[in-house]
C-alpha cells in the first residue's frame, strides 16, 4: 500500500511505524502537520491508499479525511478523548491504559475504532511509557488496523462513551493548574506522579530559588530522610545537591529533581538544575548519597554498567564520570562487561542542551566530543574481556556509534537506531566510527550506514552488521535474556581463544593505523563543524533544543515531494 504518515514531527513512534511499514513492503512517505494546505498538497501529490497520523496536535483537515481514509493513533483506551490522554492516565495513577486507532472524522478522537490494545501502566514518566508501552501497543494496533483495512471486509466499530465496558471518557487539555504541586500537602508519591505526568513536555510549572521554572526528571530519595533526621525542615525546602540534581523536601520525605526549564528567560530550554542555577546549587551542601544515573552491578563473571542519562544525552561531565566508572569496572575480575545505557535510551551522543547553554558552545562541543571519545577509546582498548552494548532503548548519532565500539551489540527487537550525524547540521561525527564501521558493516563500506539519514530497526541494523543479536523480548524480559547470554559467553569453552584473537586483532589494527590517527582525522572534521565558517551545526542545535517547529518536511522523508521535483526536472 502507499501510506502517508502525517505527523507533527518524526518522533520515536513515527520512526517505529516508518520502519515497520517499510519492512512489510509498503511505500511510505512522511509529511509534517504544518498547515492544512500543505497536508492537502502532500495527499494530492502522493495519492496514498491510507493516511496514518501517529502524532498530531490538531485535527486533520476535512478535505483530506473526506477523500482519504485516515487512521489516527490516540494514546488512550477505547472511548478516551482529548489532547492529554497519557498525562491524565499517569497523573491519576491508572493501572491499565491503552492505545486506540480511530478513523478521522469531524470530532477529534470520536471516529470509529479500527483496532486497540491495552497494557499495564508502570510507574514511569509519560515519555518512558510513550517510548515503550505506547509504541509497542500502537505499532501492533496500527498493523492490525491496516490488515483489516486491506481485507476490505472489516467494519470499524463506533464506540459510545458510557456504554457497558467502555471506560474511556473525554478529558480536557491538562493545564498547569492541574499539574501544580502543593509542597505543603503533597507526599513524595504525589510529587513524583505529577512531575512524571508532564515529563518530557511540558513539565510542571513551579519555583526554584525564587525563580519560576518547569520541573522534570524526578526520582524518589532513598532512603527517605525521616522527619527526625531532617531536623526542622519545611516541605518544599531545597536540602542538598548530588551531581547536578537537587534534593527537595516533601511532606513525608524528599525527591531528587534533575532537570528544569527556567520560565524567566526568553527562549530557555531544559537543563540540568546545576547548570540552570549554578550559584544557587553550588551553595547547597553535597549529599553523601543520591540518585545516581551510573550504576554498576556484578553477577559472577559478568559486570553490568548502567548509565541512564536523561534523554540519553552524554555531557562532558557525564562522560568523565562514565569513564571513571568504566575504569573501575575494568578493575573487577569479570570476563564480560555489559554496557547497558538506560531503560529508555542507550545514548544520543553529545549533550546538545548543555552545549547550547555554555559560554562558548564551540568550545563545549569540542570538550564534549573529546570526553565521549575518551570513553570510546577505553572500550576499544579493552583487550582482557568481552564488551557488550545492550540496547534496551533507542540509540542515535554518537550514542549508536558508542555502542559500535563494543565487541558485541545486542538490541531489543523494538529498538530504533539512528546511526548518522548529518541531521544535526551536517556533523561529521566521531566516536571512532571511521575505525569501527568498516569492520562491522557487511561489504566494509560505511556509506551503507552513514549516507542515509533515516532510522533503522534492530533487524535492519543486524542485516547491515551494526547489531550482532536481536533479542525478541519486551522491555522487562530483555535484560534477563542479556544476562543469560552474557553468562553463557563468560562460561564458553572458547572464551580464552576469543580473548587471544581480540588482543591480536587490536595489535594488528594498531600497527596498521593507530586509533589516535582515526580520532585525529575525525576531530579535524569536527573542528570545522564547530569552529568553521559554516554555522549549520550551531543553527541546527539551537532549533533542536528549543523545539523550533519545522517549516517544511525534509526531502529524504517526504518522498512524494522528491518525486515531484524529479518529474519537474
Ligand atoms: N542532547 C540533548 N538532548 C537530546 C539529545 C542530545 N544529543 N538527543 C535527544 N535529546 C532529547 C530531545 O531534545 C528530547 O527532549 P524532550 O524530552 O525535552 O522532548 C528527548 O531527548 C527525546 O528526543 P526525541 O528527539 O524526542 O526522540 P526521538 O526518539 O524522537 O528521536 C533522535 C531520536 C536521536 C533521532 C533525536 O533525538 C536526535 O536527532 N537527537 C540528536 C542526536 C545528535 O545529533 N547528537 C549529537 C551528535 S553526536
Amino acid at each position: 500500500m502507499r501510506i502517508l504518515l502525517l505527523t507533527r514531527s518524526f518522533n520515536s513512534l513515527t520512526q517505529r511505524l516508518f520502519v515497520e511499514l517499510r519492512a512489510r513492503g509498503h511505500e511510505v512517505s512522511v509529511e509534517y502537520d504544518i498547515a492544512d494546505s500543505v497536508t492537502e498538497e502532500a495527499a494530492a501529490l502522493f495519492e496514498p491508499d491510507l493516511i496514518v497520523a501517529p502524532f498530531m496536535k490538531r485535527a486533520i483537515p476535512a478535505r483530506v479525511w473526506r477523500r482519504y481514509t485516515c487512521f489516527v493513533v490516540h494514546p488512550g483506551i477505547v472511548g478516551d478523548r482529548g489532547p492529554s490522554a497519557l498525562d491524565w492516565a499517569v497523573a491519576e495513577g491508572e493501572t491499565e491504559w491503552g492505545v486506540t486507532v480511530l478513523q478521522a472524522e469531524a470530532e477529534m478522537d470520536a471516529g470509529p475504532v479500527w483496532a486497540s490494545r491495552t497494557f499495564a501502566l508502570r510507574e514511569a514518566t509519560k515519555s518512558s511509557l510513550y517510548r515503550h508501552e505506547v509504541t509497542e501497543a500502537a505499532t501492533a494496533a496500527v498493523l492490525e488496523a491496516i490488515e483489516r483495512y486491506a481485507s476490505g471486509r472489516h467494519v470499524p466499530q463506533r464506540i459510545e462513551q458510557g456504554a457497558p465496558g467502555v471506560r474511556g471518557r473525554t478529558r480536557p487539555l491538562m493545564k498547569q493548574d492541574d499539574r501544580r504541586i502543593d509542597w505543603s500537602r503533597d507526599t513524595s508519591a504525589d510529587v513524583l506522579r505529577k512531575i512524571r505526568a508532564g515529563d518530557g513536555t511540558p513539565g510542571v510549572l513551579d519555583e526554584l530559588f525564587g525563580v519560576a521554572c518547569h520541573l522534570y526528571d524526578a526520582h524518589e530519595a532513598t532512603p527517605l530522610p525521616t522527619r527526625g533526621e531532617r531536623g526542622p525542615v519545611e516541605p518544599g525546602q531545597i536540602l542538598a545537591r548530588y551531581h547536578q540534581a537537587i534534593l527537595r523536601a516533601t511532606t513525608d520525605g524528599a525527591v531528587w529533581i534533575g532537570h528544569v526549564k527556567r520560565a524567566d528567560v526568553e527562549g530557555a530550554f531544559k537543563l540540568p538544575v546545576a547548570i540552570a542555577f549554578p550559584e544557587q546549587v553550588a551553595a547547597l551542601p553535597v549529599a553523601g548519597d543520591g540518585h545516581d544515573e551510573i550504576r554498576y552491578e556484578e553477577d559472577g563473571a559478568v559486570g553490568v554498567l548502567h548509565f541512564a542519562f536523561y534523554n540519553g544525552a552524554l555531557s562532558t561531565a557525564q562522560c568523565e564520570r562514565l569513564l571513571a566508572a568504566y575504569r573501575a569496572a575494568l578493575a573487577r575480575p569479570t570476563r564480560v562487561l555489559v554496557l547497558a545505557g538506560g531503560p529508555d535510551f542507550f545514548g544520543n551522543g553529545i549533550h546538545l542542551n548543555v552545549i547550547e547553554a555554555a559560554a562558548s558552545p564551540a568550545d563545549e562541543s569540542w570538550r564534549n566530543i573529546n570526553a565521549i571519545d575518551d570513553v570510546c577509546e577505553a572500550i576499544l582498548t579493552t583487550t582482557d574481556r568481552v564488551t557488550v552494548a545492550a540496547l534496551q532503548g533507542n540509540a542515535g548519532a554518537g550514542g549508536a556509534f558508542l555502542a559500535a565500539t563494543c565487541d558485541e551489540v545486542w538490541a531489543r527487537i523494538g529498538v530504533i537506531l539512528n546511526p548518522h550525524y548529518k541531521n544535526m547540521g551536517n556533523l561529521y561525527g566521531s566516536e571512532y566510527w571511521t575505525y569501527t564501521l568498516p569492520r562491522r558493516v557487511k561489504g566494509g563500506d560505511p556509506r551503507a550506514v552513514m549516507s542515509h539519514r533515516l532510522p533503522i530497526s534492530a533487524r535492519e541494523a543486524q542485516s547491515v552488521g551494526l547489531v550482532d543479536a536481536v533479542i525478541e523480548d519486551d522491555h522487562a524480559g530483555f535484560f534477563d535474556e542479556v544476562l543469560r547470554r552474557a553468562q553463557r559467553l563468560a562460561r564458553s569453552t572458547s572464551f580464552a581463544a576469543r580473548i587471544d584473537g581480540k588482543r591480536a586483532r587490536r595489535a594488528r589494527d594498531e600497527a596498521e593505523k593507530p586509533l589516535a590517527r582515526y580520532r585525529e582525522e575525525e576531530l579535524a572534521q569536527m573542528r570545522r563543524n564547530f569552529y568553521g565558517f559554516d554555522p549549520s551545526y550551531h543553527v541546527a542545535r539551537s532549533y533542536f533544543v528549543r523545539y523550533t517547529p519545522p517549516s517544511w518536511t525534509p526531502r529524504h522523508l517526504a518522498i512524494h515531494r522528491e518525486r515531484q521535483r524529479l518529474a519537474a526536472a
